[in-house]
């Protein structure tokens, strides 16, 4: 496993996530949106923190502020639906909150990760993988990931 390796199957847990929202129905539905609230907590917090300051090159620049911005604007739609524990919203504001994410990992996966393959060695995405698990491991043993998501969505 390499860093980029990682962040890609956290990708595919996430979508596995939203097919399983998809298909269930009732408490269940907001049950999986928390899990999915707590996934992408993790995710975009060790993607800040360590993937894409060893990411950044005159070449992905544009590209990380973007992602950047991706990131706020997923945080806001999950801190509304912590907020509000309507049925009625949750459906659509997922359904939102799933287009946005489904086109924020195809630029990941397409346009920056092909970029940091290129432009780090193996060594250093090793290096990378063991300090995003490292602050994984920190952010889960503190109770819920989630928790962090709406003081960072007013940014
Ligand atoms: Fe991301």
């Amino acid at each position: 496993m390499s860093a980029i390796d990682l962040l890609e199957s956290q990708h595919r847990e996430v979508e596995k996530l939203f097919a399983a929202f998809e298909k269930a129905s009732g408490a269940k539905r907001r049950d999986i949106f928390l899990q999915i609230a707590d996934k992408l907590a993790v995710h975009s917090t060790i993607e800040e923190k360590h993937f894409y300051p060893a990411a950044k090159s005159e070449e992905t620049e544009d590209l990380l502020a973007e992602a950047v911005e991706e990131h706020l604007g997923v945080k806001r739609i999950i801190a509304d639906l912590l907020e509000d524990d309507d049925a009625e919203s949750l459906e659509a504001k997922v359904a939102v909150l799933k287009d946005q994410i489904d086109q924020h990992v195809e630029e990941e996966e397409n346009e920056l990760f092909p970029r940091v393959e290129d432009a780090l060695d193996a060594t250093a995405l090793d290096a990378l993988e063991q300090e995003m698990l490292a602050t994984q491991e920190e952010l889960l043993s503190r109770g819920h990931p989630r928790d962090h998501i709406p003081q960072e969505a007013t940014r």
